[in-house]
């Protein structure tokens, strides 16, 4: 098991080489197996949940290689629609499986899906659509039993704008009889994404973006080369990294839109955001203030796997914050970690109170889960003296070399083998 050891203080300058977004290529992985010619998506970000998510693929039959960060998938002769619960209760992304395994052998099963340890997370929305789509399920031994003769397009309304419900939808509605409509759509980025792939391979999806989509069922599905989008929660990461320490960071190739609320919030803090086209630069000097409520909601609202983050760059501001988790109600866990490090936080329920401390003190934390991980190395980072983040599995989910992009950034980290 590695650690990171990080001595803080020190400001962070340069420019970021964004990944592509962990949460746009697990959904086209398992969009993968929707046709049996070859897959390529390009620039795969080197981290956990993509080759879990690949060895997912293998264990259906399908070939999967990567060539530098390129995975290319060939699933002509996939042939099982089963996942094991030892692969499923690593990833919940499996979940999407549901969706392409639906569409290509009109039955699935998985054992309930895993991931990280932030709530309850249910998956009742993304089962009560599959229904709509005419798919029987029933469920037993920790297993989701799915078949139907054929998918019928429906009408689909959501109650809650999920994103994996909706991308589950669009994986089973693609080569569904007729049309499908979603109403209630989540309106993520990376939902986008997934309709221009999906469409690149031949599909009809239009409105992902908005409330609405509709998807017209077509026969048959092509191969793709595809280059998926930029990480914006990885870009957003750095970008708090640089406000916490200080100094001048430039990330490339996300839309300032697409983490809009965050710029918005960091330019509250007090610091100085630039952009341009898909560039953003943020300049952080001085003592910032702290953001008065930073509340989560789906897309646009401030996204819930920053609010870690920036509840970690408000521990040492001036004033204090309320912070409001609204999607997953364990995600402040990481908080009795930040309070070792001197942080000054009070959870009742889904709010945090943070009041502004001068400094962070260097301590041993440990890294529960992906980005409360992520909070704890940014905090590290501008602390006083030397702090160990213990157990990097869940970091390196969903960060590509987290050490090597901080480093070239200036700040002292190393990975210790332990
Ligand atoms: C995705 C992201 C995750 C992000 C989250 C919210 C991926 C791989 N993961 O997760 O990083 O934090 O969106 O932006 O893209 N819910 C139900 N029933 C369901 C489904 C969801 O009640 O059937 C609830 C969840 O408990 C949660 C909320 O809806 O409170 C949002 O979940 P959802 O948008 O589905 O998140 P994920 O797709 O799991």
């Amino acid at each position: 098991m590695d650690k990171f050891v990080i001595d803080g203080g020190r400001k962070l300058f340069g420019e970021v080489r964004l990944q592509s977004a962990k949460n746009s290529v697990l959904p086209l992985l398992a969009a993968s197996i929707l046709t049996d010619r070859r897959v390529t998506i390009c620039e795969a970000p080197a981290i956990t949940d993509v080759s879990c998510m690949a060895q997912i693929l293998r264990e259906l039959g399908a070939e999967v290689t990567f060539q530098g960060n390129n995975v290319t998938i060939d699933s002509a002769n996939a042939c099982s629609h089963k996942i094991s619960s030892a692969l499923t209760k690593e990833l919940r992304s499996s979940v999407f499986m549901l969706g392409s395994l639906l569409t290509r052998f009109h039955r699935a099963v998985i054992a309930y899906p895993g991931g990280c340890d932030i709530g309850l997370r249910p998956i009742d929305i993304h089962l009560n659509a599959l229904k709509r789509l005419g798919v029987n399920i029933t469920e037993r031994d920790g297993y989701i039993y799915c078949e139907c003769d054929r998918l019928r397009g429906a009408e689909i309304p959501i109650d809650f704008p999920s994103v994996g419900a909706t991308e589950n939808i669009l994986l089973a509605a693609v080569k569904a009889e007729g049309t499908t409509t979603l109403q209630g759509a989540a309106k993520e980025p990376e939902i986008v994404d997934l309709q221009n792939f999906l469409n690149q391979m031949g599909a009809k999806v239009r409105g992902a973006g908005t409330d609405t989509i509709e998807v017209e069922g077509v026969k048959t599905l092509g191969g793709v080369e595809y280059f998926p989008i930029k990480d914006r929660i990885e870009a957003g990461t750095y970008l708090i990294a640089c406000a916490i320490c200080g100094g001048e960071v430039e990330v490339n190739g996300v839309k300032p839109e697409n983490i809009g609320l965050l710029l918005h919030k960091l330019r509250e803090n007090g610091c100085k955001i630039h952009t341009k086209n898909d560039k953003i630069k943020i300049a952080s000097y001085g003592r910032l203030k702290c953001n008065r409520r930073i509340e989560t909601m789906p897309f646009p609202g401030f996204p819930t796997d920053l609010q870690a983050q920036i509840t970690a760059l408000n521990t040492v501001c001036e004033g204090g914050a309320l912070i409001v988790e609204n999607l997953f109600e364990t995600r402040f866990k990481y908080v009795p970690e930040l309070q070792k490090m001197g942080a000054d936080i009070e959870v009742r329920g889904r709010n945090a109170f943070v009041r502004g401390v001068n400094k962070l003190h260097g301590a041993t934390v440990l890294a529960g889960d992906l980005r409360g991980g992520a909070a704890l190395v940014i905090a590290a980072l501008a602390a006083d003296g030397v702090t160990e983040v213990l157990d990097l599995s869940y970091l390196d989910r969903g960060y590509s070399d987290l050490q090597g992009k901080l480093r070239s950034l200036g700040s002292e980290i190393k990975r210790v083998r332990i």
